[in-house]
Formats: C-alpha cells, structure tokens, sequence
C-alpha cells in the first residue's frame, strides 16, 4: 500500500513531500491510523487523506496519531485529518468482530498475529486470566479459536470494559467473563487458581509478577510481555526468577518471542514461561 500511496499522490505532492509520506501506518475497522504523521505535511494532511479515501473505498476516514500512547489506560490522542469524522469502528481478527473507540480504548492490529500464537498453545479446558484485557481482544480470541473451559479478563479503563462488555454480545461468547477494576485489587479476591495468565502490559506487567505466580496453579504457563533490546534478555530473565523465588515457585523459561518494534533497537517481546 505504501508505494501505491506513493503513486496516487506524486501528482499532488513536491518530489521533497512525497519523501517524508508516512511509512507507517495501521488500518483498524474501516479506519486508517497514521502514527507518525510527519510536522512538514500538515497543510497537505486533508489532500493525502481525501487522495487515500478516494483510492480505497474501504476506508472512511483518515487519522493521524498527536500524542503517543500513554497514561495508565494506554491511550494515544487522535486527529481526523479527512471522511467520517469518528474514532470508533468494527475491526477483524483471527474470527473476531470487536468494536473500539480507537482513542479511548487502546487496541493495536499489530498483534493480532501474537494473539493467534497465544490461542494456538492454549489446550482444551484450560482456565485463563488475561490481567489487562482492553477491549476483551485476547479472551475473544481465546474463546473463538480454541477449547478453553474458561476466560476471565481484568481491565481498569471503564471505557475499554464497556467495548469488551458488548464484543462478548457481538460475538456471542458464553466462556469469557470480564471484570471491571484495578488488578491488584480484584486478583486477590479471586477464588480460582489459572493454567494460563497472560500480562499484555509491556510498560508495566514486572510490577504485577507476584499477583499473577499466586494465581498460577502448578505446571502454569505464563505469557510476560515486555520491552526489552533485542538479544539483551538477561535481566529479563533475572527479573523472571527472583520472581519466582520470592514466590517460591520453580521457573522454567520456555522462550522468548519478539512481537513487535517500540524503537530501532527495542522491540516488544513475551516471554513464556513454566511454574511448578
Ligand atoms: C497495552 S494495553 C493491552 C490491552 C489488550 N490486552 C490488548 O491487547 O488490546 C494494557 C491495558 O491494561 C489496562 N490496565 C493498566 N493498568 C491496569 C491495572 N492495574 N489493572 C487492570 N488493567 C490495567 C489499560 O487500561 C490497557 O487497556
């Protein structure tokens, strides 16, 4: 899509423009994010959204991302640069419709392959805790590619709960269960015991490693995601086991996987790991 974006757009565009088009950019639902849409373009942003929308009618509206994901819910701020002017849609994955306001609820396509590693481990009658379930993307997706018993999901953005609430609705899952709060406070009011936990929190989840190993039954796999240099896990891998010691659990580190980039030499990865 980037060259032919490149294509549409010589016409409309200087030679030294048309260089700093964007490379980057994600569809969600019928939406077109640009993340990193660069200052000199500003006065062109209508003519390249309206060029986009004309040239793919599946997309109907073009957005620029002004402020990068942050904040305890994850959030980035979003600009219509051209169509609908709206942030919420109905996006596709791995057999999964889930509606989002893609700016006040984080989601990101990006993962979807790593959501369908995730649900390609996970064995029939497992029980499941997703500890930061946004718009309930990783228990829908648990839920509609795999026989797992059970899915519980904890989320504290009261906006995101509400998508997840009624993407449950939208994809008719009777196996997933969400609740809305902090999860340091509702874990420990849990009563059951996980085969699975996963921690989608990158910036954060090393904070929440004790919460999830008293949730872990023996023999649970935990899924850590976190961002890390590539190649440079060793205190990723510190971390993980004094964890686990002052839990007094054995760990067994089963791999490490990247899935996705946060800056040239950082990358987002989760680590799998054993407990018993
Ligand atoms: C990186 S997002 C991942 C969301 C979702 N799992 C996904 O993949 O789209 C992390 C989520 O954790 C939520 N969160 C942050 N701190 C939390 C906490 N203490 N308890 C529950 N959820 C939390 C944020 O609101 C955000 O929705």
């Amino acid at each position: 899509m980037k060259n032919k974006l490149k294509n549409l757009l010589n016409k409309k565009l200087t030679e030294k423009e048309l260089k700093s088009v964007p490379a980057s950019f994600d569809v969600v639902g019928d939406l077109l994010v640009f993340s990193d849409f660069p200052e000199e373009l500003a006065k062109k942003e209508k003519i390249i959204g309206r060029a986009i929308l004309k040239n793919y009618p599946h997309i109907k509206a073009i957005l620029k991302k002004t402020k990068k994901h942050s904040g305890k819910f994850r959030l980035p701020k979003l600009k219509v640069i051209a169509g609908e002017k709206r942030k919420e849609t109905l996006h596709k994955e791995n057999n999964v419709l889930a509606k989002l306001n893609a700016e006040k609820a984080y989601f990101s396509p990006r993962m979807s392959s790593e959501r369908k590693r995730i649900a390609c481990l996970i064995k029939p009658n497992e029980t499941i805790l997703v500890m930061f379930s946004g718009i309930g993307i990783y228990p829908l997706v648990i839920s509609k590619n795999t026989k797992a018993k059970r899915i519980i999901g904890i989320e504290i953005n009261p906006i995101a709960h509400k998508y997840a609430t009624e993407n449950i609705k939208i994809n008719k899952t009777a196996n997933v269960e969400l609740i809305l709060g902090d999860a340091r406070k509702i874990m420990p009011k849990l009563k059951t015991q996980f085969d699975r936990i996963i921690m989608p929190l990158p910036k954060d989840a090393g904070n929440f490693l004790d919460l999830a190993l008293s949730k872990a039954k023996k023999n649970s796999t935990l899924h850590f995601y976190c961002f890390s240099e590539e190649n440079n896990y060793q205190d990723l891998k510190e971390l993980i086991n004094k964890e686990c010691e002052k839990a007094k659990k054995q760990c067994e580190i089963i791999g490490i996987v990247k899935c996705g980039q946060f800056s040239p030499r950082v990358y987002r990865v989760c680590v799998d790991f054993m407990v018993s």
